[in-house]
């Protein structure tokens, strides 16, 4: 028997042993699975060309499994360009998947995904077994039927959502980290204090790529390097842990018995520990003439006595720049209007309409704006806010945002569909602005200051 994939999209086997089959047209066929995994590989039936492979083309799964939307397992694996270095196609023991309530869009990282292990969320229990051979945006339901969508996290996901053991770089620094050092992937850095392993794992994907690049992680505690490796290991299954060396260890003991005086061959250093300024001249025996020396400090005084101890011991160092790394992040969302007088053009039925269209997906939570007694509802209040006053403050920087809500005309709506729609669109209410100074340093030939 012959499945030809044009026709069959997706085929799984259910806990039932049958075997079934998502047709080009629609409909479901399902045969006995006893009957193909019997079989010895010559005699199972081709697929695309390939014998069946119960690993490869077969998931467990539910009959309401079948009914979810469609996911096409072999679309990744059958890219020209080879494996994808992206997101895993299916969850399998031991990932670290994301869970996300398909009602309020809360995020919650799970795992490593056990056998018996299980999720206790407000809306009920998830067994790992319901997650594991799921597909990315799978619909997950806990033991009340709560919908949580899986996803597999991000770098950022992962690093915001995990269990901390010390204070982390977040992503927006350690990009700017990146940039600052200009990595590339035949770099060869250094690491002090690895603490939760947040920034390693961002050096580390640059530099994995098989171009002989390095990161040296250097941590004084134990518990803080055991906990980074195993962050590291667990993210994307371990793809870049070889790209790094955890150490225990003072930064300028493991410097001193690594690299002799002489031997300036690291490309760049990164410091995110209390006393930067203490390993200021280790470091610089080091680092490659003209390579970067990146330091995290919290506040600008630091930053000074940082560049001060570089002039007070003639350090060969040169300041380069310091960068404070804000990013503000805005709400987009369609809005409901609810009452006549609030309606744009009578645009508001057809806003609800297409913002129902969104919820289905479970992706866009849409604002709604209805009256109350005596004002606007306190349940709205994000959405009142929003249409109080023409502008919003701005927590972050007390800037005044203009036109917290827009409306636009889509140049082709489809039919059906409204010619306008009322958006909020203003800065999220959390600060995700200031978390520190960074200051570039560059080596210069011992001598030269
Ligand atoms: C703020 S945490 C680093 C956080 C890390 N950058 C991250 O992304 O998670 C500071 C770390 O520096 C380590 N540390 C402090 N002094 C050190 C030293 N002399 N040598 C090496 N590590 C040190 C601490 O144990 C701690 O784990």
């Amino acid at each position: 028997m012959s499945l030809a994939r044009s026709a069959w999209r997706v085929v799984s086997v259910g806990r039932s042993g049958a075997v079934a089959g998502v047709h080009g047209h629609g409909a479901i066929r399902f045969a006995a699975v006893a009957a193909i995994l019997g079989q010895s590989p010559r005699n199972r039936p081709l697929l695309g060309g390939q014998a069946v492979h119960p690993a490869r083309h077969f998931v467990t799964t539910t009959e309401a499994e079948l009914r979810a939307p469609i996911e096409d397992s072999t679309t990744c694996s059958t890219d020209p360009m080879g494996p994808k270095l992206l997101a895993p196609e299916r969850a399998q023991l031991g990932d670290v998947v994301m869970l996300r309530d398909m009602k309020s869009g809360k995020r919650t990282l799970v795992g490593p995904l056990t056998e018996d292990g299980a999720i206790k969320s407000h809306a009920g229990v998830i067994a790992h077994r319901a997650i594991i051979g799921k597909g990315a945006r799978a619909q997950i339901l806990t033991h009340k039927s709560h919908g949580f969508m899986l996803h597999f996290p991000t770098l950022e996901d992962y690093v915001l959502f995990a269990p901390r053991t010390a204070t982390p770089i977040y992503p927006k620094d350690a990009h700017a980290v990146m940039q600052l050092l200009d990595l590339s992937p035949d770099h060869h850095i250094v690491e002090a204090g690895t603490g939760t392993g947040s920034l390693t794992l961002h050096l580390a994907r640059v530099v994995s790529g098989g171009s002989g690049g390095r990161i040296l992680s250097i941590d004084l505690r134990a518990t803080h390097t055991t906990h980074a490796e195993n962050f590291v290991s667990r993210f994307r299954r371990g793809r870049y842990r070889d790209a790094v060396d955890f150490v225990t260890g003072d930064l300028g003991e493991v410097l001193a018995a690594r690299y002799t005086s002489t031997s300036r061959v690291v490309d760049g250093v990164v410091l995110d520990l209390l006393n930067p300024w203490a390993y200021l001249e280790a470091v610089s025996r080091v680092v490659k003439p003209d390579g970067a020396i990146v330091v995290y400090v919290p506040n600008i005084t630091q930053g000074i006595k940082l560049l001060d101890e570089i002039r007070v011991h003639r350090l060969p160092l040169v300041f380069d720049k310091a960068l404070e790394v804000t990013q503000r992040e805005w709400d987009l969302r369609p809005v409901k209007i609810k009452w006549p007088e609030m309606k744009a053009g009578g645009a508001a039925e057809d806003a609800a309409a297409d913002v129902g269209a969104s919820d289905a997906d479970g992706d866009v939570g849409a604002a709604v704006l209805e009256p109350k007694a005596g004002g606007l509802s306190e349940s709205e209040g994000d959405a009142a806010d929003a249409t109080r006053s023409a502008s919003v403050d701005s927590s972050a920087s007390g800037e005044v945002v203009p036109n917290a809500i827009a409306t636009v005309a889509p140049a082709a709506p489809r039919t059906g569909l409204p010619t306008s729609v009322d958006w909020i669109c203003r800065p999220v209410n959390y600060a995700t602005g200031h978390t520190a100074f960074l200051l570039k340093l560059k080596c210069i030939a011992w001598g030269e200051a």
